[in-house]
């Protein structure tokens, strides 16, 4: 490889759960072939009182304990300095909840430095003085920022030249065009009494693409309202905006 690779450096207090899932199946063949490379940074080896402490009670009192910031600062300092221009990225319930449109902005960069929190998270003057892009995977609380960099990395990942074989399967899916994916069929034909749609076996590609259009639109439209009225109204071709239905929110997820 010629190209540098793309460059993820990850604060945590926890680095040996790094590669973890990311050493398996497309990420860890692209970290293998050196498309992408990783590092990362153990939180703890910036604590420079005896008891290597890393975090403290709250001021104010309350439940929990809160990452130090001189300790933190630290870490983030010499994250930056190793590696000058890449976004730092802070993972907490609390952030800008994530999209396919922030993960391909992101792949589309040189790399990223990925803060994980623990505990009740960092103290708030790291974000005041740092400014990270504050990122969320989603409505809910997980133990740590690990496992939400894990999902940050995987879909920013796949997104990068040599990760994915078939780059037309990226653009095809989910998310890319607004909506969710049509359903997928394979052999055998027949299983458990149940046939494949007659269509995705006549050959006709101009209306097989029409009928997965179609089938991609009714479940955004039934599961998603959210991303069905962003749909219709920025993206959705015109000839198919003609035939837009008035009822939106139907059924809801099954
Ligand atoms: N840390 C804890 N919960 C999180 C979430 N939902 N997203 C990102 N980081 C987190």
């Amino acid at each position: 490889m010629t190209a540098m690779p793309w460059q993820a450096v990850v604060l945590t207090l926890f680095p040996g759960m790094f590669p973890g899932p990311l050493a398996f199946a497309l990420a860890g063949k692209a970290l293998a072939a050196g498309h992408w490379a990783l590092s990362a940074m153990d939180i703890r080896t910036y604590a420079d009182d005896r008891y290597g402490a890393v975090d403290d009670a709250p001021f104010g009192g309350g439940p929990g304990m809160v990452m130090r910031p001189d300790v933190v600062d630290a870490a983030v300092s010499d994250a930056v300095g190793r590696f000058p221009g890449l976004p730092l990225v802070y993972l907490t319930p609390r952030g800008r909840r994530l999209e396919q449109a922030d993960v391909r902005e992101l792949a589309g960069g040189a790399g990223m430095i990925l803060l994980c929190g623990h505990y009740e998270g960092v103290d708030e003057r790291i974000v005041d003085a740092w400014r990270p892009r504050e990122v969320s995977v989603g409505d809910f609380v997980l133990s740590g920022g690990e496992p939400a960099a894990f999902v940050l990395l995987d879909a920013c990942l796949r997104l990068r030249p040599g990760v994915v074989g078939e780059a037309g399967s990226l653009l095809d899916e989910s998310f890319e065009n607004g909506l969710l994916e049509y359903p997928h069929y394979t052999r055998p034909r027949l299983w458990a009494g149940r046939d494949v749609p007659e269509i995705l076996l006549s050959g006709h590609h101009r209306r097989i693409a029409e009928w997965r259009l179609a089938e991609a639109e009714r479940i955004t439209r039934e599961r998603r309202p959210d991303l069905w009225q962003r749909y219709v109204h920025t993206r959705r071709p015109t000839v198919a905006a003609s035939k837009a239905q008035p009822h939106d929110n139907e059924g809801g997820w099954r």
